[in-house]
């Protein structure tokens, strides 16, 4: 057990690159195990729901290995079992796409219900009935979704409304059968795309990734590939919300601006200096901020999983902001440990209104989930006195060496013993 010890007051400042990017690491790993061969992956970040994610793959017979910074060795020749444990599962929702790994590749998977961060009621109804369009008998029994089918066929799917996971698995199960699946009303996200990217390297032919309409041309004979994933958009927009948080000057290299464009819009609306190039994005803030108003949305809309950093940024801005959050019911694990700090947040129904205060003072909070933690962290940095983490396991599913990279920025935050 460990905790992470903050002294607030540092203004951020510097330069610092992210790493890959958590959700398409966790796609593109599940999308190599599709076929019988070695893939070699660049750029995945060693955050645990990764490495979960690996010892799930492992128990199925795959063999994985990090053999430098990023590189993961990945050999799919053998698959030996169609049955993920549950031990592993229930820690982390992308587990799920282990049931379209398995169904595409075997034509069977039993696969417990994922569990992951608790944000919200999270089913899996679209996944099945996406799943059973391609043909295959699927039911849910003893904790597990289980699915079998002696033949996938290609078919149509409307995804009843915009679903990463959903998207993500039909792409992935629609990439080893021969014929045209179409995926209607799919999530446009840049993981996503990325996906695509991967499949059509192993031999899938995936069209219109990051628009509403894919068309997957799936083959049973794909092949291994060597691909690198893309920054991570959510762990760079933490960084630059940190930054304006702080009154800081930070500078995230070699980033895609075009994944944050709704964060950018955001932070200069607050009243922050955004600088976007193809060399990084610069987030300068001199003054205090101004209160906003955010509606979270699908991708290109504003994100979800930024919805809690903006909130602990919010929370020491000159006036009344309104956070509606659209995707999940229960984002709002942060406010309670924010009040203790000082904050002036209520929630009701779908929304946050954060009326700012002068300063937060720090005080011990726990991370709920991944981004509320992350949020934690934010507001400790802006916060007079020492803030207390602990939980620390939610922060470290999503992202990898935290707090060498705020040490990296000038922040005082040290990971100690609980
Ligand atoms: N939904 C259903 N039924 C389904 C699937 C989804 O009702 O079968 C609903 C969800 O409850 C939610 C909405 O559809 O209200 C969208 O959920 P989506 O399927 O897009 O979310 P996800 O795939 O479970 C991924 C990310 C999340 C991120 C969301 C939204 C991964 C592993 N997880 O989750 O990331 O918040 O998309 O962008 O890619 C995180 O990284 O901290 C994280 C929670």
């Amino acid at each position: 057990m460990e905790k992470l010890l903050i002294a607030g007051g540092a203004r951020l400042s510097g330069r610092l690159r992210v790493a890959g990017a958590k959700n398409s690491s966790l796609a593109i790993i599940a999308a190599a195990a599709l076929a019988p061969d070695r893939s070699t992956l660049e750029n995945v970040p060693r955050c645990q729901d990764v490495l979960t994610f690996l010892e799930i793959l492992r128990s199925i017979g795959v063999t994985a290995e990090f053999t430098g910074p990023g590189r993961l060795e990945l050999d799919a020749r053998t698959i030996t079992d169609h049955v993920a444990p549950y031990e592993l599962c229930r820690q982390m929702r992308a587990s799920i796409y282990i049931a379209g790994t398995l169904l595409g590749r075997l034509g069977r998977a039993e696969v417990p219900l994922p569990g992951g961060c608790v944000i919200g009621s999270r089913p899996v109804d679209f996944h099945i009935r996406g799943f059973e369009t391609l043909g295959a008998q699927v039911v849910t029994q003893h904790g597990f979704l289980k699915a079998h089918a002696a033949r996938l066929s290609a078919a149509t799917f409307y995804v009843p409304r915009s679903s990463m996971g959903t998207t993500i698995n039909l792409m992935l199960a629609a990439s080893r059968i021969a014929g045209a699946t179409i995926l209607q009303n799919a999530a446009r996200e840049p993981e996503i795309v990325d996906t695509a990217v991967l499949l059509s390297l192993m031999g899938a032919h995936v069209r219109g990734a990051g628009t509403s309409t894919i068309t997957i041309e799936g083959s049973r004979d794909l092949k291994g590939a060597t691909y690198t994933i893309i920054p991570d958009r959510i762990e760079a927009g933490t960084y630059l919300i940190a930054a304006a948080a702080t009154h800081g000057d930070v500078l995230i290299e070699d980033m895609i601006s075009e994944h944050i464009t709704a964060l950018l819009t955001k932070l200069s609306e607050a009243g922050a200096t955004v600088a976007a190039d193809p060399t990084g994005i610069r987030v300068q803030a001199d003054t205090d901020l101004r209160p906003i108003d955010v509606d979270t949305a699908p991708y290109p809309g504003f994100a979800t999983d930024l919805h809690p950093q903006l909130a602990a940024m919010l929370a020491v801005a000159t006036g009344r902001s309104a956070i509606r959050e659209t995707i999940f019911e229960s984002r709002f694990g942060y406010a309670d440990e924010l009040r203790r700090m000082g904050a002036d947040i209520r929630v009701e129904g779908d929304t946050a209104t954060i009326t700012g205060v002068p300063h937060l003072s720090g005080a011990p909070l726990q991370a709920m989930d991944i981004r509320a933690g992350a949020a934690l962290v934010i507001a400790g940095l802006e916060a007079r006195g020492e803030t207390q983490i602990t939980n620390l396991e939610n922060i470290d599913r999503g992202y990898e060496g935290l707090e060498q990279k705020l040490r990296t920025l000038g922040a005082n935050v040290q990971r100690v013993p609980a």
